[in-house]
């Protein structure tokens, strides 16, 4: 193993026993680190990601979401934006793979060695990956050339998408987490990345300086107008459709393959086997109900109006709302 990536090792080794620690969602804790909480191997690839992703490339492109605000509906909407040239809609790749496997998880992805398993180097370059990673805890070199994608969804809605997430990947071994229980952490900032206020801010206050970018958008929105997205998308990306496939109608089949009715009911996403990469999560634990408003099934009135709050709080004068 190389001698540089040894010292990051070194340093995290450092790092992780003096910091804040609380209850885990997926893992029995996270820790708190430069005012985020993390699973303890997303603080190894983030520091990772800072020592050793030297050279990003201004093509480079990176989806970045707070969990369960969307990314694998983003990540399989740019993936066919990007891809629309050397793939057909009759057998495109993601018919038969989850989103999740044709866009690498970058902090997931370095190896305890410093290199990328396998996919991520063997991809060709501009590369696309997604990150969940706050604004602030990625290298300026970084944030300053790639261009970035952030979707970001009602703080209600992604709390229940987590919950019922949770239920599914949870360990066994570890001690249950009442609705009540999760509520309280989630309400602190206590989960996956999070506080998911401070992350959203993160990246909407680098659009607002830099919109050519960092491309800010709301899962509600997307859902709304989603043939609106995937041209703003493409514009974003420097590969605006043509007049000939609008005339083709390529913006609406994009729109179809990836809608959720559509990938949810491909037989690859309705597999509940796990793979290497993801040990305890299935392609179909990615998929629920993919809908805008699907907390008031779930959280009392009292429970709505608390998120509400902290949300209108910590947005205030930003600009950002709900
Ligand atoms: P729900 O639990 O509310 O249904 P992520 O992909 O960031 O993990 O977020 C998961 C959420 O996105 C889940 O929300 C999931 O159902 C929803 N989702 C997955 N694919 C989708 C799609 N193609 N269109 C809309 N929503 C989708």
């Amino acid at each position: 193993v190389d001698e540089s990536y040894q010292k990051t090792y070194k340093k995290f080794d450092e790092i992780l026993p003096t910091l804040p620690k609380d209850k885990g969602w997926f893992s029995e804790h996270l820790v708190q680190y430069q005012g985020f909480w993390l699973k303890p191997r997303a603080l190894l690839g983030a520091l990772l990601i800072n020592d050793h992703f030297t050279n990003p490339q201004p093509s480079d492109i990176i989806l970045s979401t707070s969990p369960k605000c969307g990314s694998t509906w983003l990540r399989a909407l740019m993936f066919a934006i990007i891809n629309r040239n050397t793939y057909d809609f009759e057998t495109h790749p993601l018919l038969t793979t989850n989103p999740h496997d044709l866009v690498p998880f970058f902090e997931g992805y370095m190896r305890r060695d410093g290199s990328y398993s396998g996919r991520v180097d063997s991809l060709p370059s501009p590369w696309f990956l997604s990150s969940h990673l706050p604004h602030s805890l990625l290298p300026k070199s970084l944030t300053s050339t790639c261009r970035f994608v952030y979707i970001c969804r009602d703080p209600k809605d992604v709390f229940v998408s987590k919950w019922h997430f949770m239920n599914n990947v949870r360990p066994k071994e570890l001690p249950p987490i009442s609705f009540e229980e999760a509520f309280d952490l989630f309400s602190r900032g206590v989960s996956h990345y999070g506080p998911i206020w401070d992350h959203a801010l993160g990246y909407w206050k680098a659009s607002r300086e830099s919109p050519e970018t960092v491309m800010f958008v709301k899962y509600e929105d997307v859902k709304k107008e989603t043939s609106v997205y995937v041209r703003k998308l493409a514009d974003f990306l420097g590969v605006p459709f043509s007049a000939n496939e609008e005339e083709e109608g390529i913006v609406e089949k994009i729109v179809r393959l990836c809608s959720f009715e559509n990938l949810s009911n491909l037989e690859v996403n309705k597999t509940v086997k796990t793979t290497k990469v993801r040990p305890s999560v299935s392609n179909s634990d990615f998929f629920r109900k993919g809908q805008v408003g699907d907390w008031v099934n779930h959280l009392t009135p009292e429970m709505a109006q608390r998120l509400d709050q902290i949300t209108k709080d910590k947005f205030q004068g930003s600009g950002l709302s709900f």
